[in-house]
């Protein structure tokens, strides 16, 4: 890949921030968008603007099929067997939250067990915490070590046959770790338990199949793979799909309504309730056509490289603390220095022109467990390059300095 020509599609690299150059390491939180990605947003808007599924006439035709091609592209990018099972939602957090209450709605009872990791992001906790304090069901906590990687032996043993669901993030957002999926996937199998791949920071970096995983759920978010904000998808197998009941009611969720009874949709539209965000899911198509272009193998292996080189620079400073520290990790360094506050660092980092994200990254059991109250995120995209990553351990020496 050439990464100088690259970042030519993406504009807002080239600004700048406070009179220099923006360096922007805040891709875990959201990642820039190629023209490509803005152009169909523009053109769905200018050309064919019409609601979807609900016209006979011609623009809302043209703006029903380039709304369902959009379901195919993510069927092919993610290795479903059916676009029925491609659900688009507004986001990771929302897919997680309808898993959460439709399938405990459907298959727990009070003292079921959700297991899931002390890794996880708040978004995969909460919504299992609400169907807690709904249904009475449990939640388990699989331990890390202190590298940040997941214990399988322990996670094995926090299996009971209470167990209903297992749910966990393929790749950590604070720590980089990537989990051992295939494996969680087979132990769960065995023992009978469906599972939920969080993929919100994986399938920009590394790709996913669902079939080749066999996972019974996945989850990930457009913005986080160059597409625009406000647009979702949740993978689920036919069977489950089909088993759950609705999470929202409206238009386009039934099949027939009256005041006595009302019978839905077939999936997926039965969890699609209400005009779908037609343009986002366009443009998602539109991002994932891009990524699919240039290669997930090319991203992940450059993308590596650049975490090798940051681990590298980051690492051999005085007073650095890295956090997470698997063998199997992607795109993301998270680390304090010597005594100097998150919040500090990277606001010094912002006046450097360099984008970083600090705090508890919507993790805060993970930071309790290393018992820090947040961290500096530099976390890495396609388009950064290794001289981006030396101004960033330039200006953390500076820092470093100033203290
Ligand atoms: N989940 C996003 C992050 O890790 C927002 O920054």
């Amino acid at each position: 890949m050439d990464i100088i020509e690259l970042r030519h599609d993406f504009p807002i690299l080239q600004r700048e921030v406070y009179g220099k150059p923006l360096v922007y390491l805040d891709n875990a939180a959201t990642t820039q968008k190629p023209r490509c990605v803005v152009e169909k947003i523009d053109e769905m808007y200018f050309t064919l603007n019409s609601n979807v599924h609900r016209g006979v006439h011609f623009l809302s035709q043209e703006a029903t099929q380039a709304h369902e091609n959009a379901r195919k592209t993510v069927q092919k990018f993610i290795g479903a067997a059916s676009e029925s099972e491609i659900v688009f939602t507004r986001g990771t957090t929302e897919s997680i939250n309808l898993v959460a209450s439709s399938f405990c709605r459907a298959f727990c009872k009070e003292d079921d067990e959700i297991l899931i990791t002390a890794m996880e992001h708040h978004s995969n906790i909460v919504p299992w915490q609400l169907q807690a304090d709904i249904r009475g069901v449990k939640l388990r906590v699989a331990p890390i070590n202190s590298r940040g990687e997941l214990l399988l032996d322990e996670f094995e043993k926090k299996i009971s046959p209470r167990t209903k669901l297992i749910s966990v993030t393929h790749i950590s957002n604070v720590l980089g770790t990537i989990n051992p999926i295939d494996e969680i996937i087979r132990i769960a199998h065995e023992h009978d338990i469906p599972v939920l791949i969080d993929a919100a920071q994986s399938v920009q970096h590394i790709g996913v199949n669902v079939q080749q995983l066999d996972c019974d759920f996945l989850v990930f978010s457009s913005h986080k793979i160059y597409g625009p904000t406000g647009v979702g998808v949740l993978y689920g197998k036919e069977k489950w799909l089909n088993a759950m009941p609705p999470y929202q009611g409206g238009g386009e969720m039934i099949a027939n309504v009256s005041f006595e009874k009302t019978t839905y949709n077939e999936i997926p539209f039965k969890f699609e309730a209400g005009t779908p965000d037609f343009v986002g899911t366009t443009g998602l198509a539109s991002a994932l056509d891009y990524v699919a272009g240039l290669g997930i193998d090319n991203i992940a292996a450059y993308e590596k490289e650049l975490l090798d080189y940051a681990t590298e620079r980051l690492s051999s400073m005085d007073g650095m603390r890295i956090f997470g520290e698997a063998q199997n990790k992607s795109s993301v360094l998270s680390f304090l220095v010597k005594d100097i506050h998150p919040y500090d660092v990277g606001t010094l980092l912002d006046k450097m022109g360099i984008a970083v994200r600090t705090g508890h990254h919507c993790a805060e059991p993970l930071m309790n467990f290393f018992g820090v109250p947040g961290t500096v995120r530099a976390s890495f995209a396609f388009y950064n390059t290794r001289g981006e990553i030396d101004l960033l351990a330039n200006a953390i020496e500076r820092i470093v300095k100033m203290f």
